[in-house]
C-alpha cells in the first residue's frame, strides 16, 4: 500500500516518547524463580533484563499516560488540539472500555476519539498504518498512537518458556500531516489466523469465556509454542522487510536503520541478514526491556531518536499472534 492521496498529503512522524517502569527484573531474579539461567536465556534471546510494573495501580493505561505526557511536555502540545488516540495493546485496562479513551481523557485530549487496536505484536506497526490514513484523509491533523502493554499481568511467572521473553513499557508517537517531503512511504501487511493456536490467551474471549477450569488450567496466560512461532517469525518478517524494499526499490545500502520487532535477538540477526543490512544500521534495547509487545517499535523510536535525521529511510517490522505480520517504510521528518 503506497501512500500517495488526491490531496498530496503525507503522514509523518513528528514527536516520539518512552516510558519504562523503573523495577528492573533480571535474568538472575528469574533464575530463582523458574529453572533457568541466565546464560541460556542470553544466547538463546538476547534479554537480560526487563522491567515490570509491579503495582496493581499502574496498568496499561498508566504506561501509556505516562508516555503520551511525556511526549506533550517535550513538544509542548495542547492536548486539546489531539484529534484521535490510539492504543495499540494487547493487554488493555479492561475487556471492554477502550483503554485509548480512559488515556485520552487522563491526558486532556477532551476533544479527541479514542479505540484499541490489537493485532499483539504487530500493534504498532497496524497503528502506524492506520495512524498514517486519518492523517492522509485530511480530515485529522493529530493522531497520538501509542503501543502499551504490562505483560506482567498476562505472564505465568512459573512458565520458563514464556516468562523470560516478556516485559512491560509503552512508547508514544505523534502523527501530523508533513510539511516536506519525508513520512509515512509504504507498507506490507499480512495475516494468517491458521496460526492462532500457536501464540495466545486461550480464556476470556467468546470462545471460552472465563470459568473454575480456565484458572486451574492457567489458561488465562499467554502461551506460545515457541519453535512454531520462531519460524515463522524468522521466515515472515524478513519476507516483509524484503518486499516493501524491493516494492520501492531499495537496497540494503540505502536504508539507515532497521527497527525490528524486538522479541528475540537471532530472529533479528536473520531479518538484518535477508535485508543485507551490517549490525550499525539494526536498532536493538532488547538485552534492557525484553519484548514488551507493543511498545517495542515505539521504545526504539524514543530510546535511538537523536541517531536519526531528516530524510533517513527507516524499515519497521514485526511479527506476532494470530499471526500476524509485516514491514513499513517511513523517511524520517525531522533533525534533532
Ligand atoms: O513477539 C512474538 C512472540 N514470541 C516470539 O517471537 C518468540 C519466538 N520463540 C522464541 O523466541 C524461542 O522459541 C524461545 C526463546 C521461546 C525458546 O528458544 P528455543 O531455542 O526455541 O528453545 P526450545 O523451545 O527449542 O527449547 C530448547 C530446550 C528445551 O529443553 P530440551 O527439550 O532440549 O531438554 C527446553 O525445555 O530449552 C529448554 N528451555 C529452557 N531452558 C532454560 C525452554 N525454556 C527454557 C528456559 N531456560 N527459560
Amino acid at each position: 500500500m503506497k501512500s500517495i492521496n488526491s490531496k498530496g498529503i503525507k503522514a509523518a512522524i513528528t514527536a516520539v516518547s518512552g516510558y519504562v517502569p523503573s523495577e528492573i527484573l533480571s535474568n538472575s531474579d528469574l533464575e530463582k524463580m523458574v529453572d533457568t539461567n541466565d546464560e541460556w536465556i542470553v544466547s538463546r534471546t538476547g534479554i537480560k533484563e526487563r522491567r515490570i510494573a509491579r503495582n496493581p495501580l499502574e496498568p496499561t493505561s498508566f504506561l501509556a499516560i505516562q508516555a503520551a505526557n511525556q511526549l506533550l511536555q517535550k513538544k509542548n502540545i495542547d492536548p486539546l488540539t489531539i484529534d484521535l488516540v490510539l492504543v495499540a495493546t494487547v493487554t488493555p485496562d479492561m475487556g471492554v472500555a477502550a483503554t485509548a479513551a480512559y488515556v485520552a481523557t487522563q491526558i486532556g485530549a477532551h476533544n479527541a476519539f479514542g479505540f484499541d487496536l490489537q493485532a499483539a505484536c504487530s500493534g504498532f506497526l497496524y497503528g502506524m498504518s492506520t495512524a498514517s490514513m486519518y492523517i492522509e484523509s485530511g480530515r485529522y491533523k493529530k493522531v497520538l498512537l501509542i503501543g502499551a502493554d504490562k505483560m506482567s499481568s498476562i505472564v505465568d511467572y512459573t512458565d520458563r518458556t514464556t516468562c523470560i521473553i516478556f516485559g512491560d513499557g509503552a512508547g508514544a508517537v505523534l502523527f501530523e500531516p508533513s510539511e516536506n517531503d519525508f513520512g509515512f512511504e509504504n507498507s506490507y501487511l499480512r495475516s494468517d489466523g491458521s496460526g492462532r493456536d500457536s501464540l495466545n490467551i486461550k480464556a476470556g474471549g467468546s470462545l471460552h469465556p472465563f470459568d473454575e477450569n480456565t484458572f486451574t488450567e492457567g489458561s488465562h496466560n499467554i502461551m506460545q509454542d515457541g519453535q512454531t512461532v520462531f519460524k515463522n517469525a524468522v521466515k515472515n518478517m524478513a519476507d516483509a522487510s524484503e518486499k516493501v524494499m524491493l516494492q520501492n526499490k531499495l537496497s540494503g545500502d540505502d536504508i539507515a536503520f532497521l527497527l525490528p520487532h524486538q522479541a528475540n535477538k537471532r530472529i533479528i540477526d536473520a531479518t538484518a541478514r535477508r535485508m543485507n543490512l551490517s549490525e550499525d544500521r539494526v536498532l536493538m534495547n532488547i538485552e534492557k526491556y525484553g519484548n514488551t509487545t507493543s511498545a517495542t517499535l515505539p521504545l526504539l523510536l524514543s530510546d535511538y531518536e537523536s541517531k536519526f535525521s531528516k530524510g533517513d529511510k527507516l524499515i519497521f517490522a514485526a511479527f506476532g499472534g494470530g499471526f500476524t505480520w509485516g514491514a513499513v517504510y517511513l523517511t524520517w521528518n525531522y533533525n534533532n
